[in-house]
C-alpha cells in the first residue's frame, strides 16, 4: 500500500520495497525483513541511532502525524526537530523532515527514507 524508497550511502543503490499499510510494521521491521543496513540499537524511541530523514513522494494531503512520546523527546533532545516542527506535526499534520525508525509507522503514503549508516547521524 506504500512504497518506501530507502537511500543510503551504504548501498550500492537505492531500494524501492512494498509496505503493507496498517499492519503495524514499524519502518526498522520493513527494513530489516529487506536486509537495508538502517542503524538501530534500543528499538524503543530512545537512544536516537534509528534517526532518518523522511520525504514524502505522493502528492496526498497530511494524514495524522503519529509521533510518540519518547520519539519527540528524542528527536528534540538531539536536535533534529525544533519545538516548533513538533507542534506542526501535532497541530497541522505537517510531515516533521526526521523520524526514528522504530517509531515510524508505515502508511498508505509514498516515501523517501535517506539515513547514513552512523547510528545517530542522518
Ligand atoms: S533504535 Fe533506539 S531510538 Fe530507534
Amino acid at each position: 500500500m506504500g512504497n518506501v524508497t530507502f537511500s543510503s550511502p551504504l548501498m550500492p543503490k537505492d531500494l524501492t520495497v512494498y509496505a503493507v499499510a496498517g499492519d503495524t510494521h514499524t519502518l526498522l521491521k520493513v527494513a530489516k525483513q529487506h536486509k537495508i543496513p538502517l542503524p538501530f540499537e534500543c528499538e524503543d524511541g530512545e537512544c536516537g541511532s534509528c534517526v532518518i530523514e523522511v520525504q514524502e513522494l505522493s502528492d496526498k494531503p497530511f494524514m495524522a502525524q503519529s509521533l510518540t512520546e519518547k520519539e519527540r523527546a528524542t528527536l528534540l533532545a538531539a536536535g533534529k526537530l525544533t519545538k516548533a516542527q513538533i507542534e506542526d506535526a501535532v497541530v497541522n499534520d505537517r510531515p516533521p523532515p526526521f523520524r526514528l525508525a522504530c517509531q515510524f509507522i508505515v502508511r498508505h503514503e509514498d516515501i523517501l527514507v535517506k539515513f547514513s549508516g552512523e547510528p545517530g547521524v542522518v
